[in-house]
């Protein structure tokens, strides 16, 4: 057999073998009354455009598409939610002190304004993450009001 079959085999062989592997999975039906949404007033828009953007990895539930269950994708996602929340989670906002949501706050509105969050292969994949400029101006604007409340 040539070597380049050889490869193809064991290659094939591993994708297959990965696909056995578990990952867990970050879902849950309770939105619980420390969520950002139950402790603050937000406006329905700037509600809909976080809870599209950002709730997937910081928060206690992820919208899975159908290729999350396919290895190596599953990895991946698990990675950045076990990494986002540990960052920021949304459902827990209200058990933050107010020294720690402000540093929150200030940290979400710069990655918004630099485009570093939703992050870039998330961006590619979920068009309605993304954030036109009125949107990014609307929800910096009121960030930065309930920072200044706090
Ligand atoms: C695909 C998963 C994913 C999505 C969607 C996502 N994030 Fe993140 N976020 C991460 C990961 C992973 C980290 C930690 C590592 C890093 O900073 O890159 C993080 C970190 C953060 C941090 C902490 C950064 C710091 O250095 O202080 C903030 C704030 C944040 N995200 C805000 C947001 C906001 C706001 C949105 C929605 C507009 C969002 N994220 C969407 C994965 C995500």
């Amino acid at each position: 057999m040539k070597w380049y079959k050889k490869t193809a085999i064991v290659l094939l062989v591993a994708l297959v073998g990965i696909q056995f592997i578990p990952t867990a999975r970050n879902q849950s039906d309770v939105v619980p009354a420390t969520d950002f949404m139950m402790v603050n007033e937000v406006p329905k828009p700037i509600n809909d455009k976080l809870q599209a953007s950002c709730y997937d990895c910081h928060s206690n539930n992820t919208r899975y598409p159908w290729y999350s269950s396919i290895q190596p994708g599953a990895w991946f996602m698990e990675m950045h939610i076990n990494n986002g929340k540990e960052e920021l989670n949304f459902n827990e906002w209200g058990k933050y002190s107010n020294r720690k949501k402000t540093s929150k706050l200030k940290s979400i509105i710069s990655q918004i304004r630099d485009d570093e969050m939703p992050i870039m292969s998330y961006r590619l994949i979920h068009k309605d993450a993304i954030f036109s400029e009125d949107e990014k101006k609307t929800v910096i604007e009121w960030v930065t009001k309930l920072k200044e409340s706090l």
